[in-house]
């Protein structure tokens, strides 16, 4: 069953180590977030796994990693200077500032309409090059990594030996100055794009366009992402972007959020490449683009059966890897009841659930948005108890319920049986898992146990490169518990047996059934297992 709400989620990636706010220790910064232990190795196994598909497993492609800071005029005449806007409005009463087409027509903060006409922000952020700041040392961070491919065009055809069509695939970081950054890493002001821009002779485009928007449901599907999730949205003409013929908007069905834009496909025509070329009316461009009397290359493509050199058409699919790891932690997400806890138990926890939820209603500390919030949560909880009780710890974490005295003794009451009688599981692929396989002695003063579980950790680990772990803080059950929570597909552990024959329990993380192998065949079996 997917997460419930951005909440959840938020609640596990901290918990568990996966996300954190940037620079914390000063109180974080607006919009940025930092990757931990767990989550940098899940989101590089999300762009391991979109450049296999997308370079390896194609022979129509090649890499690339340009750099975030590129000349000025890059900009300039991709057309972000002068379009690269959304609309911000001042709220006259509390002095907010807003994306107006993010609010309608009120200030989310005060509530008032008094707000100012809406003008245009540019989103990119400046800063300085080399030692003197003035109006001429200034760059761009980029907001797409796109334009480092169309830069590159030329190189890249001079260095490779590619005909028509092939792409070019980047995975790299983006920087927008978001007016009002939100819903945990879903709006970002810093984030990674995993983008290709495919370059094939004009006329073909459209069914380029369409074959891409497959192959781009496919690699969704691959990573636990299914179809019936993604809605096609195909972009009114009046809603493109300034360089777009005509793009599919892939819309995943977020939870909290509903259906919001996690890829974008778009077919750029000639209109990057023409952009910055020299002598365009040459060109046969069949985009609208500014003249250009900076560049010194002509990104074109020599046709050698007509003879003519033709400006390609391009195909992107760009998607956003803070979108997608929200994606995956989503899909992946359950919690589940192991065992039926007993009547008095469950009755218990009522009794402080609902003492908790007389407190909130007398509390006059908390706004009334905050006590109605945690009223709805603590009633949805209480309609299906047996089922949400594992929600009572998102009860407690929501703003307003931390000055809330009972709270404490609902934790008490309600955390030993969440122990005891749930999991919560992400049901990750295996090849997105960060960490493959845990290690486990069944007593960890025994030497001999103890060196041979961390023999299978070093071995998988260093020969096998799988992210394989060590530990012996608990006992079996919950070690089990505290793998599952973070989606880690095999749990072995080594008991006496092990020392007598080589053999191993390996326990599967979503049927919970254990079979006993032997040792030296983990890591074939690890494979079978993750194919
Ligand atoms: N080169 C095309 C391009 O950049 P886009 O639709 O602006 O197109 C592509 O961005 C993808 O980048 C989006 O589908 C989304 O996944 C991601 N993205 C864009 N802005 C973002 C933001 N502020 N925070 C997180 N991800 C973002």
């Amino acid at each position: 069953m997917p997460a419930a709400s951005l909440e959840q989620l938020a609640s596990l990636c901290k918990r568990r180590g996966f996300i954190y706010p940037s620079s914390d220790i000063y109180g974080g910064l607006q919009g940025v977030f930092d990757y931990g232990p767990l989550g940098v190795e899940l989101k590089n196994n999300i762009i391991n796994s979109w450049w296999s598909t997308n370079v390896y497993a194609r022979d129509d492609m090649e890499g690339l990693d340009a750099s975030i800071l590129m000349n000025r005029l890059v900009w300039k005449y991709s057309g972000h200077e002068e379009t690269f806007n959304d609309p911000l409005v001042d709220c006259r009463q509390c002095k907010g500032r807003w994306r107006a087409d993010h609010i309608k027509g009120k200030c989310p903060s005060c509530g008032s309409s008094d707000l100012t006409e809406p003008r245009p922000f540019n989103m990119m952020f400046k800063t300085a090059i080399g030692p003197v700041a003035d109006s001429d040392s200034f760059a761009y961070l980029r907001p797409e990594t796109a334009q480092g491919i169309f830069a590159n065009f030329g190189n890249v055809l001079a260095t490779t030996s590619r005909k028509l069509p092939f792409g070019i695939a980047q995975v790299g970081k983006a920087f927008r100055n978001e007016i009002n950054p939100r819903n945990f890493l879903f709006r970002v002001r810093e984030f990674e794009q995993m983008e290709i821009e495919f370059f094939v002779m004009p006329g073909t485009d459209e069914e380029w366009h369409d074959r891409w928007l497959e192959d781009r449901l496919s690699w969704w599907e691959s990573i636990g992402v299914p179809r019936s999730k993604i809605q096609i949205y195909d972009v009114p003409k009046d809603g493109l972007a300034h360089y777009s013929k005509r793009t599919y908007d892939l819309m995943y069905d977020y939870p909290t959020l509903g259906y919001e834009e996690i890829e974008g496909i778009a077919s750029r025509s000639d209109y990057d490449l023409g952009s910055h070329s020299r002598d365009q009316e040459n060109l046969g461009l069949s985009a609208k683009v500014s003249p250009n009397r900076d560049s010194v290359a002509k990104l074109t493509y020599y046709d050698q059966a007509n003879n003519r050199h033709v400006v390609p058409f391009v195909i992107e699919p760009s998607a956003g890897v803070g979108r997608c790891f929200l994606a995956v932690l989503s899909e992946a997400y359950d919690e589940q009841l192991v065992k039926e806890p007993a009547a008095d138990k469950v009755e218990a926890v009522r009794g402080a659930l609902e003492s908790f939820a007389k407190s909130v209603g007398r509390n006059d500390k908390m706004s009334d948005e905050q006590r109605d919030a945690i009223m709805a949560q603590a009633e949805h909880i209480g309609a299906d108890l047996a089922h949400n009780l594992p929600q009572i710890e998102q009860l407690l974490a929501m703003p307003g319920a931390d000055g809330i005295e009972v709270g404490k003794k609902l934790r008490g009451v309600a955390q030993p049986v969440v122990d005891e009688f749930y999991r919560t599981v992400l049901h990750l692929k295996p090849h997105l898992a960060p960490t493959k396989v845990a290690v486990f002695p069944l007593k960890r003063n025994h030497d001999g146990l103890v060196s041979m579980a961390k023999g299978i950790r070093s071995d998988l680990q260093m020969n096998a490169n799988m992210r394989t772990v060590y530990d012996d803080t608990g006992a079996i059950g919950k070690l089990y518990r505290r793998q599952d929570e973070i989606g880690t597909p095999f749990c072995v552990t080594v008991d006496f047996e092990s020392l007598e024959n080589g053999t191993v329990t390996v326990r599967d993380r979503d049927s919970m059934q254990q079979e006993r192998i032997l040792a030296k065949e983990l890591e074939q079996y690890v494979r079978e297992k993750s194919r």
